[in-house]
């Protein structure tokens, strides 16, 4: 079972999201409650994330039993097979709580230790049921939105940039990081706060933005959007070149990329 190909991963995986991301729908049509906060009063969960997530990981032990699973709700299960499924059902949970259509269903296949040091991402999938899209890439295969293959922006200078960017939900740290953009809105086109980290990466890897950086990510929010928006040619990556960690996660064309990370150091990022 192990064997399967990154190709029938990611059919599964969309096959997963869509029936998630319909739950998740449906549910927010007919009212959505906080079922409770998590890290701070900001950060909080609502009863459809839960039931999203009970969802995905039942199809995934259902159609893969030996395989591990990471989730943002309900936290992990070690497999034997080698490959784990790291989940967030509702990203951008603040936006579906008042009912803005950025929230997305967020699933990635990775092989090797769950930690996003040490995986290697073979398959991902960002669905956006309220729009209807759906972001996908395989290890080596590019990336997609429905059936069209995407790309980043090229050729982007910095004062042109279009940059996203999202906040923590410590008041401490969103002091820092509104200190950073406040310094960094002079230098480029403009900024977003979308406030669905998987989206932005999808944002970048489509055009639709032309970088995104953020502080503070946990794995599941950044683990199919970074696949997608490296095969869609975007550099993802953490601090001084590492990967993308809890600490860092910038993405953009490589120039652009390295002109970001550079002026954010000089802002302290
Ligand atoms: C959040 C969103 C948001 C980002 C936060 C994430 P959640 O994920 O991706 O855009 O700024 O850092 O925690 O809580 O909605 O799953």
């Amino acid at each position: 079972m192990a064997s399967a190909s990154n190709a029938d991963l990611l059919e599964l995986a969309v096959h997963i999201a869509q029936e998630a991301g319909a739950l998740a729908r449906a549910r927010r049509e007919a009212g959505v409650q906080v079922a409770a906060s998590k890290s701070s009063a900001e950060d909080i969960v609502t009863h459809a994330d839960r039931e999203t997530e009970a969802l995905i990981r039942s199809m995934i032990s259902d159609a893969r039993p030996s395989d591990g699973f990471s989730g943002e709700e309900s936290g992990a299960d070690a497999g034997s097979s080698g490959l784990t499924w790291v989940v967030d059902p509702i990203d951008g949970t603040v936006n579906y709580l008042y009912g803005i259509a950025e929230y997305a269903v967020s699933i990635a296949v990775v092989e090797g230790e769950p930690a996003p040091l040490q995986w290697t991402a073979l398959a991902g999938v960002v669905f956006s049921p309220v729009a209807d899209e759906l972001f996908t890439a395989t290890l080596g295969g590019g990336a997609r939105l429905g059936s069209s293959s995407i790309q980043v922006n090229r050729g982007v200078t910095l004062d042109k940039a279009l940059v996203g960017t999202g906040f923590s939900y410590s008041s401490e740290s969103r002091a820092r990081q509104g200190a950073v953009v406040a310094g960094l809105i002079s230098q480029v086109r403009d900024i977003r706060r979308r406030g669905s980290a998987a989206l932005d990466l999808c944002g970048v890897a489509s055009g639709r933005l032309d970088a995104y950086y953020e502080r503070g990510l946990q794995p599941w929010d950044h683990a199919a959007g970074a696949l997608i928006a490296r095969e869609a040619g975007a550099s993802v990556t953490g601090l001084n070149g590492s990967r993308p960690t809890a600490e860092f996660t910038l993405a953009a064309e490589p120039a652009l990329a390295v002109k970001l990370e550079q002026t954010l150091g000089e802002l302290g990022v």
